[in-house]
């Protein structure tokens, strides 16, 4: 097997560590800078080449993609994709972490608990967001700030109000959220790789500061992870589509809060603080996993058209409610349930003697004018007819 490490830091201890461990388990590894990939449409196959030669070859990659280089970083790796080539994290994964807002929105709609978020544009929606995420002192975050730079402690509501108009007039997107003031400067950084949690440690800030990123002289502490936390690391990660991720958690009164989830997390801190080796579990993931590349069920379709997944609700009433997924007759409508998800846990590939209840979501592949008669009916919400300006204003 032939692994690519996409990194423009060579020599750093991250890389250093990977590439050890890929030596150590008899993998051909490669150093690749990533901005010396050439993306290449003009031929048949996709291709990419590296200062100026064909790569191919390269089964696997392991993207260590900075976030100053996000844009070209995920066009080569969603190249590598295109040639069939495995990654562990996939240029949608990777995107989906690099931007607060957009995994903010994807966690939230996945029930997995976040602080108390808002985004707002308006200068008058900027007060009201503010309180709804429980007033000031209040966090303000650049969306794409990394190490802690771009996380800003608002102690009252004018500095707030005055650091978002500042940014935002400076063209940076901002999001405001609840200070979680009970961490007291602490969070739980957990490392998952596949789907366990490999190593997870505590990190505290420095002094007065409540940053606890290393880079702003945090502390760290080897820690071992309730199931809860473990769970919400695991859940966040795949959620995300990431199968190497460092998570960030905050202990709530109410629970752990998921901050962040990082697509490239650094391995100096975690492993000197627990002794663990990440990076050889990291390894072992992408050696077990390197013939099953990530695929997009959509693309893969072909000429089945008229087939794909979708969910299906099965609603107190329901003609399947009540019966067994045998009784059910879906697998005659050419339907297969691929997961049972509900009261009684989550079923992948179900038998036939599991019995459906109101409540339960299907994940199916079949047939889509078949499943289409089995979804629920979406009633029309009712819309307040709103008065629209005549003219609309140019933004
Ligand atoms: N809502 C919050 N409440 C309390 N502390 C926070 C909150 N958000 C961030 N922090 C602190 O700031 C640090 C950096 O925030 P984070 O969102 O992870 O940004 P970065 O990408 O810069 O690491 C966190 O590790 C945590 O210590
Ligand atoms: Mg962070």
């Amino acid at each position: 097997m032939k692994l690519g490490i996409l990194s423009r830091a060579p020599r750093s201890y991250s890389t250093q560590r990977l590439r050890a461990a890929a030596l150590d388990r008899d993998v051909d590894v490669g150093v690749y800078d990533t901005l010396r990939f050439a993306i290449d449409l003009s031929r048949d196959d996709p291709a990419i080449t590296y200062r100026g030669r064909d790569t191919t070859g390269i089964d696997a990659i392991l993207p260590r993609i900075g976030a100053s280089i996000t844009f070209y970083g995920l066009s080569v790796v969603r190249q590598f994709q295109a040639m069939q080539a495995y990654t562990p994290n996939t240029a949608d994964g990777i995107a989906n972490s690099r931007d607060k807002l957009r995994s903010m929105q994807i966690l939230s709609r996945h029930e997995i608990d976040i602080p108390a978020t808002t985004f707002v544009r308006e200068r008058t929606d900027i007060r009201p967001a503010i309180s709804r995420v429980g007033g000031a002192p209040v966090i303000i975050k650049t969306l794409e700030g990394t190490q802690g730079i771009g996380v800003i402690l608002a102690p009252d509501l004018k500095v707030a109000e005055a650091v978002i108009e500042t940014l935002q007039a400076s063209n940076q997107n901002v999001l405001i959220q609840r200070f979680v003031s009970e961490s007291r400067g602490s969070d739980i950084r957990a490392l998952v790789v596949g789907d366990r949690v490999v190593a997870a440690m505590r990190r505290s800030a420095a002094g007065d500061e409540f940053r606890s990123n290393v880079h702003r002289g945090g502390t760290t502490e080897a820690v071992e992870l309730s199931p809860e936390l473990r769970e919400v690391a695991l859940r966040s990660a795949q959620t995300l589509g990431l199968t190497v991720a460092g998570v960030d958690m905050l202990e709530s009164d109410d629970g752990p809060l998921v901050m962040e989830v990082n697509s490239t997390p650094g391995l100096q801190g975690i492993e000197q603080a627990t002794g663990l080796d990440v990076a050889g579990a990291i390894m072992d993931h992408i050696v077990t996993n390197v013939a099953f590349p990530d695929l997009d069920v959509r693309q893969r379709l072909g000429e089945a058209t008229g087939y794909g997944v979708a969910e299906i609700h099965v609603d107190e009433g329901s003609p399947i409610d009540g019966i067994t997924l045998g009784e059910s007759g879906l697998r005659d409508r050419d339907i297969t349930v691929l997961v049972v998800e509900g009261g009684d846990g989550v079923a992948p590939n179900p038998k036939p003697d599991r019995v459906l209840n109101a409540g339960d979501r299907l994940l199916c592949f079949g047939k889509l004018a078949a499943m289409r008669t089995l979804a629920p009916v979406r009633r029309a919400r009712r819309r307040r007819v709103e008065k629209l300006p005549s003219d609309p204003l140019p933004d």
